[in-house]
């Protein structure tokens, strides 16, 4: 026989306490809940939440037991902009847009897409300028930005399109406002971010629509991803394409999806490199001996081994999703525990990146976790940068070729630096970005 008791947790200490430090402190809360144990509550604005922090939860949560849950609530605030993309949409629907999505991330589109992400990283490369003081986090949403608007809808949203770039970016914003306590309420407000907003929706409304119409017209395969969207034949059914509008969902979906998570794990990468000059120098190492100077592509990947190891603990550490979350459909038992139906369920990746029990000296960047062997003796799921399961990230092989050629392209010919003095704060939103300008100055290797 199960309890109906609720698991430990902290309580708040005056009223709305919850709301406050969800707003301010959101990984810290998520920090204190885990040291109450593997399953912990609190009851939070008439929700019961819930985190799972056990490599073994998280694996139910993500893949054995997917069926039982929804997605959480926070993620249907994009519905706003996301419409019925795939990171909004659920159950039957879900299922067929995603078979119909998939092959825009076949290993053959790849090789197309990491020429665009070299050569756009060798342009910022060749930007640089020795002694200049930049802020690396813009540099590389810039960068980001700059590839996925390529590889999406090959258009150079950097020179000829600006205007998509800072909708977008308006956009996300909007988002991570919603997100905020209060957020939906704020919303309805006469506010100027309001108006911008909506302003913003519609510039990138337009423009995703023009582009449909013009690449219908033209019936081209660009080799961009919006090509495999148009084309894309539902087999398994009745053979049908998408419509515009679900093609606009799907692709304003992996632009905002694919856009500042990678933007996150590099500006956290040049940040760790700058403190640790002996995993900086062997970074380059491999980077001389491997390219001597030329651009690397897809190809060069399988060759490039303490480059991702560099990626993997940069993203265990600062793991750009830093929290996901779900909804029983049903009461869900968990260590005999019962968590109702429509209740908020998370797993948090920065919490458990972090736990000592599955990692030594856990606060330290140290790529060389990341040899074959150190894997085999963790749980798998002590480490799920990019989710699991039938949810799980649909560019996580797009991200891992991004990160890779961005980051051999730039730190083969710089080094940064951080400006002494500087003060880095997170600040957990969609993503786990910093909360200020991350000045670094630029040193020509
Ligand atoms: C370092 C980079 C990235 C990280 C860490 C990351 C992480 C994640 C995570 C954790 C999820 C699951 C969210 C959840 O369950 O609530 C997810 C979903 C998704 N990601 Fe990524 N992502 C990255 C890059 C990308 C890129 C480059 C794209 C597209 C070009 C992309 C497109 C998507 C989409 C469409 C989904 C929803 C998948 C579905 O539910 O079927 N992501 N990502």
């Amino acid at each position: 026989m199960t309890t109906s008791v609720f698991p430990p947790g902290p309580k708040a200490r005056y009223p709305l306490e919850f709301l406050v430090r969800f707003g301010n402190d959101r990984i810290g809360f998520l920090e204190e809940m885990a040291s109450f144990g593997d399953v912990s509550h609190i009851a939070f604005n008439n929700t019961h939440m819930y985190l799972l922090n056990h490599p073994d939860m998280i694996r139910d949560l993500l893949v054995t037991n997917h069926r039982m849950f929804s997605k959480s609530r926070a993620l249907k605030v994009a519905q706003r902009l996301l419409g019925q993309g795939l990171l909004t949409s659920e159950g039957d629907y879900h299922l067929r847009q995603r078979r119909l999505v998939q092959p825009a991330f076949h290993r053959q589109r790849m090789g197309g897409y990491a020429e665009v992400m070299a050569n756009y990283a060798a342009r910022t490369a060749d930007r640089w300028q020795d002694g200049a003081q930049v802020n690396m986090a813009q540099e590389m949403m810039r960068l980001t930005l700059a590839i996925v608007g390529k590889t999406l809808f090959d258009a150079d949203v950097e020179d000829e399109a600006p205007q998509i770039g800072e909708a977008l970016t308006e956009s996300l914003h909007a988002v991570n406002r919603l997100l905020l306590p209060g957020g939906p309420t704020m919303e309805k407000l006469p506010l100027p971010a309001n108006r911008r907003a909506e302003e913003a929706r519609q510039v990138l409304n337009d423009a995703v629509y023009r582009i449909i119409q013009e690449r219908r017209a033209s019936g081209h395969d660009r080799g961009d991803l919006l090509s495999m969207l148009l084309e894309a034949r539902d087999e398994e059914h009745d053979g049908s394409q998408m419509t515009d509008e679900q093609v606009r969902d799907e692709a304003m979906t992996l632009f905002l999806a694919g856009h500042e998570t990678t933007a996150n794990a590099l500006i956290w990468t040049w940040y760790l490199l700058a403190q640790n000059p002996a995993e900086e120098r062997r970074l380059h190492a491999e980077l001389d001996q491997q390219l001597a100077g030329r651009l690397p592509t897809i190809d060069d990947l399988p060759n490039l081994p303490y480059t991702r190891m560099v990626l993997s603990e940069v993203m265990r550490l600062f793991p750009p999703a830093y929290v996901v979350g779900r909804q029983p459909i049903e009461d869900y038992e968990v260590r005999g525990w019962v968590i109702p139906a429509g209740s908020t369920v998370f797993a948090s990746q920065y919490v458990m990146h972090r736990d000592p029990r599955y990692w030594y000296d856990a606060e330290r960047f140290d790529p060389l976790r990341w040899t074959a062997d150190e894997i085999a003796k963790r749980p798998k799921f002590s480490y799920f940068p990019f989710s699991a399961g039938p949810r799980n990230c649909i560019g996580e092989s797009f991200a891992w070729t991004e990160g890779i050629l961005a980051l051999a392209t730039l730190a083969q010919r710089w080094r940064a630096r951080l400006m002494p003095g500087l003060a880095v704060a997170l600040e957990p939103m969609i993503t786990l970005r910093p909360k200020h300008a991350i000045e670094m100055t630029l040193h020509r290797r």
